[in-house]
């Protein structure tokens, strides 16, 4: 068993990124953590793959940038896409989904996303001996799909956001479990 499956839901979003030609990359995580309020902080945690880093971590060490966006359920195919290792190409293409550019950080948001956080990379924490590295990071601007978003409350059980029970084992806000089979290391 899994022992990450103890620690649940976990939400699933997707960071956007963009490798020193630019080029889109999206990829999803579930280790999303909020670590401060003033100035709000995020934290993720990057394993290693045989093969080395993954490609959102290099993105984020490269230019110090990346944008969390929320994964709500109709997002559920384009996230497992993104999980499957390929070669470096123009993510939102290959996933069809649209970039919105936003105002303080180069990466794209995904405009599908109900919401969607720029981030600027802080820190990392090295986990030794575990292949793990943790990124701590600034939330410089938040973009919140205007259905969702009202008097400054965000409704997290409209937007239907996808959580994580463990490995391939998901669930809705509201309610819908499901599953979808590995495709990532
Ligand atoms: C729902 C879900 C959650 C994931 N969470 C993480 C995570 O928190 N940390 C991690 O290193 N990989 C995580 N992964 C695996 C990465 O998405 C996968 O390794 C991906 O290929 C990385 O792509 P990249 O090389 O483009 O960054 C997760 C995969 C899925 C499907």
């Amino acid at each position: 068993m899994a022992w990450s499956a103890l620690v649940a839901p976990r939400p699933v979003v997707m960071l956007s990124t963009v490798n020193g030609d630019g080029v889109p990359n999206i990829a999803p995580f579930s280790s999303l953590a909020c670590l401060a309020n003033v100035p709000p902080m995020v934290g993720l945690s990057f394993g290693e793959r045989q093969s080395g880093v993954k490609q959102t971590l290099a993105n984020i060490l490269a230019n110090g940038e990346f944008v969390v966006n929320l994964v709500a359920s109709g997002m559920r195919d384009a996230m497992i896409v993104a999980a499957t290792p390929t070669p470096v190409a123009d993510d939102f293409t290959r996933l069809s989904l649209t970039p919105e550019s936003m105002e303080t950080v180069s990466c794209s948001r995904i405009a599908e996303s109900p919401a969607s956080l720029a981030c600027r990379l802080i820190k990392t924490i090295d986990l030794s001996p575990a292949k793990v590295t943790y990124v701590v990071a600034e939330v410089l601007e938040v973009v919140v799909d205007d259905a969702f978003g009202s008097s400054g409350a965000f409704a997290a059980y409209d937007a239907n956001l996808v959580a994580s029970l463990g490995i391939e084992d998901y669930v809705t806000l509201q309610g819908e479990p499901f599953w979808l089979a590995r495709t990532w290391d």
